[in-house]
């Protein structure tokens, strides 16, 4: 296939819409009868175990989607990412996530130059500068140490590093180093969320982290100059060159804000927004509360599953195949969304960081040549842990909607409880659930099963269950920082798989742009109305409307 053409016009894509019809044509529960078939759809890898039975696929299909990956030069296209290349062409950038979690003595080129050295510079003054504050030596402007930290950022520069902190928070040798410490994320501009952040807090004790790829990002530079304010107006404006940092690829503006360049961790350009957990976006906040080392197993995580990735054939690679079978099911069956649902509740934040690196890579209507795609690409990503999800939305999932869902399982829990005269420990109880659902999901109940059980006649058809709905499982060993890394880059290379087989830019992000071009002219308007009493203009009839009650 030639680099500028669409693969939805290759043979490969074509076959695979035939032969979607042809398996649609057997059940999910005859399909699960072939043990053969079962094994083969089985993957481990350090302790994990990929278990994809339940898709509605065949080892046919497989194969059919492995020459689809050859058409669309996946692997040609893993190796140029993992070399340094610009793939990013809209924004000419590379993309380097794997870069900030490769060991000190790894060699990544880019423009040219060695960027691990640069890496472990940063990570270095991370160890440092966070090994300060939690011993003491790096004191408040009063002489108190600094245990509690409030990290601004929205976006990337959030939803990823609360994500880690999450599910690192009730892991026990984690927690045992956070002790006596607090991590809080201030993201919204919402001065709700400013509230909330302060509310118990000491500025005396507190250290602010400004965490923004650009420093210009509206509401986090708002709730900075806000967060500057409340140290400055209870500690004195010298205070913020002791309680304020930054993370940031701009160093410039962050100088111009009024912190210390020394106090100021960088990274580069060729991490995107949302895959910048790895670099001090999430190490320096992560490492302020859990210490150095914790985060640096987090980041070895993270970086044996880049190499799985770069290294596995297809047919045994974890992210390559949960990739495939995501375009599997967005573009042949044709099911636009998918649930996340891990059977841990330390993962509660793992899917809306994954709705962002999803949604804002694979949300696209054009491939990277700027061509109008006449397919659906993206998925809709949604999710909660279980159980709380199953007494939420799965009614949906069983018996509505098909959602291709994702279950993700831990065999030891990080809290486990055992009270005397239960049949089974409380992680046995949630993970009997994490074996039941897929199975009620790809089996289902049928007319006839509710028959033999004497259900009446005029319920049969509202407890029919129609099975034949997707799912696959994984199951780590633990949750310790080593796994979450690991879980972290699964996802993030299986949605960089999906934007290479559709042929997307899975790396920029013009759809934020309108609405915030939109919101400046907006806070013009308020503003010159507000001080100068001018009248509402430039604006349609509705949001005039709107706008003049918000005034009134
Ligand atoms: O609005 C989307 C976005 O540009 C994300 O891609 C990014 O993660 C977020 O805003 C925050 O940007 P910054 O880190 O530059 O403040």
């Amino acid at each position: 296939m030639a680099s500028s053409a669409l693969i939805c016009g290759t043979e490969a894509w074509n076959d695979l819409k035939a032969h979607v019809e042809e398996i649609k044509k057997t059940h999910l529960r005859d399909l699960m009868s072939d043990p053969d078939r079962c094994r083969s759809m089985m993957v481990e890898f350090d302790g994990m175990l990929l278990d994809y039975s339940r898709q509605c696929a065949t080892v046919e299909t497989f194969e059919k989607l492995f020459k689809l990956a050859e058409e669309a030069h996946l692997k040609e296209k893993i190796n140029s990412m993992f070399s340094g290349e610009c793939i990013n062409k809209t924004e000419n950038r590379a993309v380097l996530h794997v870069a900030l979690r490769a060991p000190r003595d790894a060699v990544i080129q880019c423009d040219g130059k060695n960027v691990v050295p640069e890496v472990w510079n940063v990570l270095d003054k991370i160890h440092d500068f966070s090994e300060k504050v939690r011993s003491g030596s790096w004191l408040g402007a009063t002489g108190k140490a600094l245990t509690d930290v409030v990290s601004i950022g929205i976006g990337g520069s959030y939803l990823g590093p609360l994500f880690v902190h999450t599910a690192l928070q009730t892991d026990p040798e984690a927690a045992e180093c956070a002790k006596g410490r607090q991590l809080r994320f201030l993201a919204n501009v919402d001065p709700i969320d400013v509230a909330r952040n302060i509310t118990g807090l000491n500025p005396e004790t507190t250290l602010v982290v400004v965490v923004s790829k650009t420093f210009t990002t509206a509401e986090t530079m708002l709730n900075a100059r806000t967060m500057k304010e409340w140290i400055s107006a209870s500690l004195g404006p010298e205070a913020v060159a002791k309680h304020m940092v930054a993370v940031s690829t701009n160093l410039p503006l962050v100088e111009k804000f009024g912190i210390d360049p020394n106090n100021a961790f960088a990274f580069w350009d060729w991490v995107g927004g949302r895959y910048s957990v790895c670099s001090a976006v999430g190490v320096l906040p992560l490492s302020l509360q859990y210490g150095f080392s914790v985060v640096e197993k987090f980041l070895k995580g993270a970086s044996s599953i880049d190499q799985h990735f770069y290294t596995a054939p297809f047919e045994k690679n974890i992210p390559v195949l949960l990739g495939l079978l995501s375009v599997w099911n967005v573009s042949f069956h044709g099911y636009p969304a998918r649930a996340i649902l891990p059977y841990s509740q330390a993962l509660e934040k793992f899917a809306p960081h994954i709705q962002q690196v999803s949604m804002e890579s694979n949300g696209k209507g054009v491939s990277i040549d700027g061509v109008s795609i006449p397919f659906e690409a993206g998925e809709i990503d949604f999710g909660e842990p279980g159980t709380n999800g199953q007494h939420s939305f799965y009614q949906l999932i069983h018996q509505g909607r098909v959602i291709p869902c994702d279950f993700i399982g831990v065999v030891k829990s990080q809290q486990p409880v055992y009270l005397q005269g239960e049949p089974v420990n409380n992680h046995d109880e949630l993970m009997s659930n994490f074996f039941a659902q897929p199975d009620a999901l790809a089996y289902g109940k049928t007319p006839e099963q509710l028959q033999n059980e004497n259900v009446p006649p005029h319920l049969i058809t509202h407890k029919t269950f129609p099975g034949n709905r997707p799912s696959f499982s994984l199951l780590l060993p633990s949750l310790n920082a080593y796994n979450i890394g690991q879980l972290l880059a699964i996802y993030e290379h299986r949605i960089g798989v999906e934007g290479f087989i559709w042929g997307i830019n899975s790396f920029d992000q013009w759809g934020v742009e309108l609405g915030k071009s939109l919101a400046t002219q907006v806070r013009k308007q308020l503003c010159s109305s507000r001080t100068k009493g001018e009248p509402i203009q430039g604006f349609n009839f509705s949001t005039s409307t709107l706008l003049k009650r918000y005034l009134e």
